[in-house]
C-alpha cells in the first residue's frame, strides 16, 4: 500500500476513547465537539495516575514531589516540540478567554494614546473583549467585519484598515461559526510589513491539526486544550522576543523569570500532567498508522494532520452538501471542505423553525448538538440572527464516522 493511500483507521480512533464505550455515551452520535472532546485514554490514565501516586505540592526532593515536578516540565516541553515553539514561548493557564485577558493586559505596555487596534467581527468574543477594553487605555478600535455575502473575513478590507497607528491584530485562525480557515500565514505577513503584533485564536482550528507557530509566524497563539482531547485548560504562545518584554503580572520576586510573569496563578497541576497523554494519544495514532520510527514529532503531526484532514472532508462533506441543498435551511459558510479550507464545524438556522426546535428534534434522535450563539454574539448579529436561539452547530473531528454523518443527515430528514 501506497503511504499517500493510508486512511484513518477511525475504529482504532474510537477503541481510545471510553467514552464510546460508556452506557451514557455509546449510543449518541458526537457532534459537540466544538464545545469540548472527548479524551483518550492515555490522558485519563495520566490524570489518574497524578493523583494517585504524586498528588502533592511539586518540585521538592522527595519522590512524589520530584516526579510531580518533572511531569510537569515534560507536559510543557512536549506541548512546545508538538507546535514547533520554545518551552519558554509556552503558558498554560486556565482558558483561552483568561489568557487572552491576561495578554491583553500585558499588551498595554505597548499600546499608546490614540495607537489602534483591529478585532473582527467573525471571532469568538474571548479574542474581541479584552482588546476592545483597551479603548480605556486611549486605544482606537477598528473593527474588520466579514463579508455579509460570502461570510469571509477578506484580506483587502483588512488593507483598507490598517494605518500606521495601528499596534494590534486580533483574529481568528478558524471561526468557530463560519469554520472557514483564515490565512494566518498571510495575515501575519502582511501585519508585520507594519509592524503590527498579530493575535490569532486557534481555538476552533486546532481540534483538527495542531499548528506550526513558527511556519505561521503569529506573534501570539491560543487554543483550548479541552477541545483538543485534553482537560479543561487553555494553551498561550508568544514569541520569546515579545514575551520577555512584557511586564511582569505575578509575584515581585519573579520578574525576569518569563513566561510565568504573565499569568499570576499558574496551571492546574493535575490537568497539566495529563496533557503528556494527548501527546502518547498522537504518537500512538502515527505508530498505529504509519509504523514506529525515528521522525520527529513535528513531522509525525503533520503527517496525522494530513490523515486527519482527508477524514474531516469524506465525513462532513456529505452534511455540508445535505444542508446546503435543503430550501428551508440556510448554512453559514462554505458548501464544501476542499484542499483544508474549512473546518468541519458546520452551523445552519432554518428559515421557518427556531434553532431551538430543529436542537430538541435532533436530540430525540441521539444526535448530541445544541442551538446557541457560541460566544460570537457579533457574528450572529452580523448575520442578522436572534443571539438566544442562534444557529445550530454540527461540530465534527477525527473520531466522527460516516455512520455519524448518515445518523444525522437521516434525523434531519425527518425534521
Ligand atoms: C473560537 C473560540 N475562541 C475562544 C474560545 C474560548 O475558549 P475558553 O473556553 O477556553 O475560554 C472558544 C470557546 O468555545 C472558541 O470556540
Amino acid at each position: 500500500m501506497r503511504l499517500e493511500n493510508i486512511k484513518l483507521d477511525v475504529d482504532f480512533v474510537k477503541s481510545q476513547f471510553p467514552a464510546f464505550e460508556h452506557p451514557l455515551s455509546k449510543d449518541w452520535s458526537f457532534f459537540e465537539n466544538a464545545g469540548g472532546s472527548y479524551v483518550p485514554k492515555n490522558v485519563i490514565n495520566r490524570l489518574t495516575e497524578f493523583m494517585v501516586s504524586t498528588k502533592v505540592q511539586p518540585y521538592a526532593e522527595y519522590p512524589m514531589s520530584k516526579i510531580a515536578g518533572e511531569n510537569m516540565d515534560l507536559a510543557i516541553e512536549l506541548f512546545a516540540k508538538m507546535i514547533n515553539a520554545k518551552k519558554k514561548e509556552i503558558l498554560i493557564g486556565g482558558s483561552t478567554s483568561i489568557n487572552l485577558y491576561i495578554l491583553s493586559n500585558a499588551l498595554k505596555k505597548f499600546v499608546q494614546h490614540g495607537d489602534e487596534i483591529i478585532v473582527t467581527n467573525q471571532d469568538h468574543e474571548a479574542n474581541i473583549s479584552p482588546w476592545r477594553k483597551l479603548k480605556s487605555s486611549g486605544a482606537i478600535i477598528k473593527e474588520w467585519k466579514f463579508n455579509i455575502d460570502n461570510h469571509e473575513l477578506e484580506l483587502e478590507d483588512l488593507e483598507e484598515l490598517i494605518s500606521e497607528k495601528t499596534k494590534i491584530l486580533a483574529v481568528t485562525h478558524c471561526s468557530n461559526i463560519v469554520g472557514s480557515i483564515n490565512n494566518l500565514k498571510k495575515i501575519c505577513k502582511l501585519a508585520h510589513s507594519k509592524n503590527i503584533i498579530v493575535i490569532g485564536d486557534g481555538v476552533s482550528y486546532a481540534p483538527h491539526g495542531f499548528p506550526d507557530v513558527k511556519e505561521l509566524d503569529v506573534d501570539f497563539y491560543t487554543f483550548s486544550l479541552y477541545k483538543t482531547y485534553g482537560p479543561h485548560l487553555g494553551l498561550l504562545y508568544g514569541k520569546e522576543e515579545i514575551i520577555k518584554e512584557l511586564p511582569n503580572q505575578n509575584h515581585e520576586f519573579l520578574e525576569g523569570n518569563y513566561p510565568y510573569t504573565i499569568n499570576p496563578g499558574g496551571p492546574n497541576h493535575e490537568e497539566l500532567v495529563s496533557l503528556i497523554g494527548i501527546y502518547e494519544y498522537f504518537n500512538k495514532l502515527y505508530d498505529h498508522h504509519y509504523g514506529k520510527d525515528e521522525n520527529s514529532i513535528q513531522k509525525k503531526i503533520k503527517k496525522i494532520n494530513n490523515l486527519i484532514s482527508s477524514h474531516e472532508e469524506i465525513i462532513a462533506n456529505p452534511i455540508l452538501e445535505y444542508i446546503f441543498k435543503r430550501d428551508d435551511l440556510y448554512l453559514i459558510g462554505k458548501n464544501e471542505i476542499k484542499d483544508k479550507n474549512r473546518a468541519p464545524t458546520i452551523s445552519f438556522f432554518s428559515k421557518n423553525m427556531s434553532s431551538k426546535d430543529i436542537s430538541n428534534k435532533l436530540l430525540k434522535e441521539k444526535i448530541a448538538t445544541r442551538n446557541d450563539n457560541f460566544y460570537a454574539w457579533r457574528c450572529l448579529n452580523a448575520l442578522g440572527l436572534n443571539t438566544e436561539d442562534g444557529v445550530v452547530r454540527l461540530s465534527l473531528v477525527h473520531y466522527n464516522s460516516l455512520k455519524d454523518s448518515s445518523n444525522v443527515i437521516n434525523a434531519l430528514n425527518k425534521i
